[in-house]
Parts: structure tokens; sequence; C-alpha cells
């Protein structure tokens, strides 16, 4: 299939964002939500919903994604969140961070393969009757997952797991946990998934430019998908070079008219300058690629307390 989705950024990745590249770039099947972390409160927080609110994205490309290691949360969280017209939902198995971990969420759940296994039974069980239960379609489960915790060895029967259930796609980062977002990438444990995984697989992980895309998807030519975070955000037009089949020169005038939409938007929904100022400054951590030689106004943007500031440090840009 060779499709592009685009991978899901806690504090980037909004609806705001999702919908506005969307606008302006595209070239992406599939937009994951941040994840969503169901409680016993049996309650989105307002941040929450606004991020699946039907009203505010397209339920036929957005897949929210859920973070908890109870099923009933879960299951509560699938029947509402299929009420609303969602098809698919992804269960969020990959987050390496030390507070998810040390709660046994995200991969953190992975170091204990007994309780994935009961979780996803009940899950597989549990999700006709929690969906009658709010009248929804049965929606499709995907997961997103790294290798395992502290060895990538744990792979093995992590993924024999998985292979006992009928999951809708396997994203995998192939990192373990202590990995986090630096280490190198074991692609090997992805090429076991290839021969071993029942689920159609997706592939996850350091993909910045046309040549990446395309070496993947010589590589395993049976994956369904292609999910790309970090350089997607970077270069807007990578799904739409990969769609072209060539690379595009960079069109520094649609940029500046997204990044302005995006600063007008958030400026319109977040109360105070501050709170907008630290939104901007998340995607120019990505963005400041784009223009090389710019250390000094990039420095400012960095530094900028105020909007009049900010503003006036974009001006000084010079693309190439
Ligand atoms: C700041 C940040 C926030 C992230 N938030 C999430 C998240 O909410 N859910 C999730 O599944 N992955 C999350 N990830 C992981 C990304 O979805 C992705 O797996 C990771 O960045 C590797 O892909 P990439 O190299 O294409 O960026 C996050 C990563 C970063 C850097």
């Amino acid at each position: 299939m060779n499709q592009i989705y685009l991978a899901p950024l806690e504090g980037v990745t909004d609806s705001i964002y999702r919908n506005t590249f969307k606008t302006y770039y595209g070239g992406v099947a599939k937009y994951f939500t941040p994840f969503i972390s169901p409680n016993s409160n049996l309650k989105f927080t307002t941040r929450e919903f606004k991020d699946i609110d039907p009203e505010q994205n397209d339920i036929n490309t957005t897949v929210p994604q859920l973070l908890t290691n109870n099923s009933e949360h879960f299951l509560w969280a699938v029947g509402e969140i299929a009420a609303l017209g969602y098809k698919e939902i992804n269960f969020n198995l990959g987050c390496p961070s030390g507070t998810v971990v040390a709660k046994k969420k995200g991969s953190g759940l992975l170091f204990y393969n007994d309780d994935l296994d009961k979780m996803l039974y009940e899950i597989f069980e549990g999700i006709e009757a929690a969906c009658a239960s709010t009248g929804a379609d049965v929606p499709e489960i995907s997961i997103k997952t790294r290798l395992g915790k502290a060895e990538p060895d744990e792979f093995y029967e992590i993924l024999d797991i998985y292979n006992k259930y009928p999951i809708k796609e396997l994203t995998i980062h192939p990192r373990i946990q202590s990995d986090f977002y630096r280490e190198p990438l074991r692609p090997e444990f992805f090429e076991y998934a290839v021969e071993h995984s029942k689920a159609p697989l997706v592939f996850n992980g350091e993909v910045k430019t046309l040549e990446d895309i395309t070496a993947i998807f010589r590589k395993y030519d049976t994956v369904n998908a292609l999910m790309i975070g970090r350089g997607l955000i970077a270069n807007p037009q990578l799904a739409l070079e990969y769609e072209a089949g060539h690379a595009l020169a960079f069109d520094y005038d649609k940029f500046r008219t997204f990044q302005e939409d995006l600063l007008s938007q958030y400026i319109a929904v977040l109360s105070g300058e501050k709170p907008v100022l630290h939104r901007l400054k998340e995607f120019w951590a990505f963005w400041q690629e784009l223009y090389p030689n710019n250390e000094k106004a990039l420095k400012k943007i960095r530094k900028a307390n105020r909007l009049a500031d900010y503003t006036a440090a974009l001006a000084l840009l010079k693309h190439p």
C-alpha cells in the first residue's frame, strides 16, 4: 500500500497542527493523535476532547491514540471514541517516558507479558459490548510498539502475544524503552517482524528524506505504511515529494503562510502570549533546519518572550 502516516507527537501534532498541515501539505493517509490517558474518572479532559472532537477532525483519517494499562478504562474510551465516528483506535505501547513507564504504561507494559496478554485479551473480548453500550460501530484496534523495555530480545515473545489478536496494523518503532529517541535503530528486529507478524506492519523511526522513504519501502516490500514524525514536521513537503516521486524545491512562501496561519490559530485559542510562544517554539526546534545560516534570527526566535519580539525575529530570517 506504501502510504505515509503522521506520527503522534505530544505537545506538537494537536488538531490545529494536523488540520493546518493537511490544508497546506497533506500526502498523509492517517493522522495519529498524541496519546489520551483514560482513567477511573471515565471522562475526557477538555484538552483531550478538543483533540478528538469530530467537529475539528476528519474522522476518516484521524486515529485517536490511547495510553493505559487498564482494559476497563481502555474499553470505556473505545466506546466513547467509536460513538464519535472514528473507525480505528491506536494503543500506545511505545512511550518511553520515565513517569509513564514507572506506571507500567506505554513501553513499560512490554516488560509484563502476562499483563500485556491479559489486557489485549480483555480488549478484544470486550470491544463489542463496549461499543454496543454507546451504540457505536466496532472500530479496529491498531498498536504502536517498541521492541521491549530492557532488551530487544523481549520482542520475540511480545510479537507472539500480538499474533494472538486481530490487530489492524502493528506500527513498530525498532528501539527499546531505554533507547529513547536517540540510540541507533535495531532494524534486524523489524526484519523479524516482517517474517513473523500476523498483523500488517508499519515502520516508524528516523525517516527524514525522500531517499529514506524509498529505501524503506524497497527493503520491506510487504509493509503497509511508513509512519513519520520528526522528519515530516521538519520538512512538511516530505510526503508530497514521495507522492510526486521526486524532490521538490522548498516553497518558502507557502511555508511562511503555513506558519503564520498556525500562529494566528494559536493566538485565537490560547490565552496569553507565553503559551502561544511556547507552542511555536516547539515547532521551531524542527523548522530551524529549513533556515541554515540564520543562527542570529533563530536565537531571537528561541529567546522571544513577547509576540512582537517573535514576529520581529521571523522577519530577519533569510531563506536559501
Ligand atoms: C516530543 C515527542 C512526543 C511524542 N509523543 C508521542 C505520543 O503521544 N504517542 C506516540 O505514540 N508516540 C509519541 N512520540 C513518538 C513519535 O510518534 C515517533 O514514534 C518517534 O518520534 C520516532 O519517529 P520519527 O523518528 O519519525 O520522529 C513522541 C515523540 C516525541 C519526540
